[in-house]
């Protein structure tokens, strides 16, 4: 297995932003739908894929396609399926199952089926009848939509967005796969400044750095493939040397304030966790109190909305439209589900629909606020 169909999954409306990543890294020719990107690649970019992308949320390799109307159509082609060249002989097995649409429903027969297919391989190449399962995890997801199956192997093993710096974290924090889409999005450059003034526990200043900084965001993170025969550790380390040395150490100019004190100290934790606490100033700071001295600058921010945080929202909306008033020639990008800030605010230029876990929200862009 050297030519290889990988799955990028992301959040849906992110799909252009995560194509753009991959285009920036030298993949050209890859297919968007809805929440993932197909592209056709060598096994050898799994670790690059993993270790560099900032906006996807795992890597998959697509296994098999099959149309499958009961457990014969799925039992027969999971065993077409070499999966002793994918496996490890004490390798665990962990089965998911989704279905959408589709003749089969059952999760947990459609979970045993699929192990003991898989099964059935492994003791026709290993001459045993019995696994330990001791080594390294497999998570296959089985999917069906429409009838249709697809085999997904998951070599991330855990969701991108999980950088490892976050110990701490506030009430509502935004995910940092997001956080970095947003950052995409606003075509923010290392040499201006970024404001976030409801920071939370730092992420989408957090986020700015690494890419400030062009660190990449897996670089201290472990995945389930790392542990496969089927990756050979020297690509491994050969993506994980390349990553460091694209490393700069440039001056960046990152501001974060909450009104919290404890969240300002969890973001300043966070921060020195992600190897970036040089490049970002935190303070407490309720938006009441908000003025900058900065000609032109970018806010990126996510402020409370109400699913998670309560309080008098609409009071910090009213006063957040009338301090960003003046901040004539700033580019402002507000990620909220509140859904009264239209009538708060003056038009936005541009909007889009995202989504903060399973919470619908709109990313609201300003870029010539003089016009409030
Ligand atoms: C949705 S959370 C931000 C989460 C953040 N993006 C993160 O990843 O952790 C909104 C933040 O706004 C802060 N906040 C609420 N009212 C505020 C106010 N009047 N002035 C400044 N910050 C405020 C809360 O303390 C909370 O940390």
């Amino acid at each position: 297995m050297t030519d290889i169909s990988v799955i990028a999954t992301t959040s849906f409306g992110l799909e252009t932003v995560l194509g753009f990543e991959l285009k920036n890294m030298g993949y050209e020719s890859f297919v968007k739908e809805n929440g993932r990107i197909i592209l056709n690649t060598e096994l050898s970019k799994i670790p690059e894929l993993n270790i560099n992308l900032r906006t996807a949320e795992r890597i998959f390799i697509r296994l098999a396609v099959f149309k499958c109307l009961d457990f014969d159509d799925l039992y027969d082609n999971l065993l077409k399926i070499s999966w002793a060249d994918i496996i490890n002989e004490d390798g665990k097995i962990i089965v998911n199952f989704k279905s959408v649409k589709s003749a089969i429903k059952s999760i947990s027969n459609s979970q045993g089926i699929s192990k003991k297919a898989i099964i059935e391989t492994l003791k026709k190449r290993y001459k045993k009848d019995w696994f330990t399962e001791t080594g390294a995890d497999y998570k296959i997801l089985v999917s069906l939509q429409n009838d249709m199956a697809e085999i997904l192997l998951d070599t991330s093993g855990h969701g991108l967005n999980r950088r490892g710096y976050r110990a701490h974290h506030g009430e509502a924090p935004l995910r940092e796969t997001l956080a970095a889409s947003l950052i995409d999005l606003s075509r923010w450059r290392n040499d201006e400044v970024l404001i976030d003034p409801f920071c939370g526990s730092g992420t989408i200043l957090i986020e700015a750095a690494l890419k400030g900084r062009n660190t990449a965001p897996g670089l201290k993170s472990e995945f389930d493939s790392e542990k496969w025969d089927l990756i050979p550790q020297k690509f491994w380390d050969s993506a994980r040397n390349a990553a460091k040395n694209k490393i700069n150490n440039d001056e960046l100019h990152l501001y974060g304030y909450d009104k919290d004190a404890e969240v300002i100290a969890i973001a300043k934790k966070n921060a020195s966790k992600a190897g970036v606490g040089d490049c970002i100033t935190f303070a407490c700071r309720d938006i009441k109190n908000f003025s900058e001295s900065h000609k032109k600058a970018f806010i990126i921010t996510n402020p409370p909305y109400g699913e998670r945080l309560t309080g008098d929202i609409a009071e910090v909306y009213t006063v957040m439209s009338e301090k960003f008033k003046t901040l004539h020639g700033w580019r402002i990008y507000i990620l909220t589900g509140f859904e009264n800030f239209s009538k708060i605010f003056r038009r936005s230029d541009k909007n889009r629909k995202l989504y903060n876990g399973k919470i619908k929200c709109h990313l609201h862009m300003f870029f010539n606020p003089e016009k409030n």
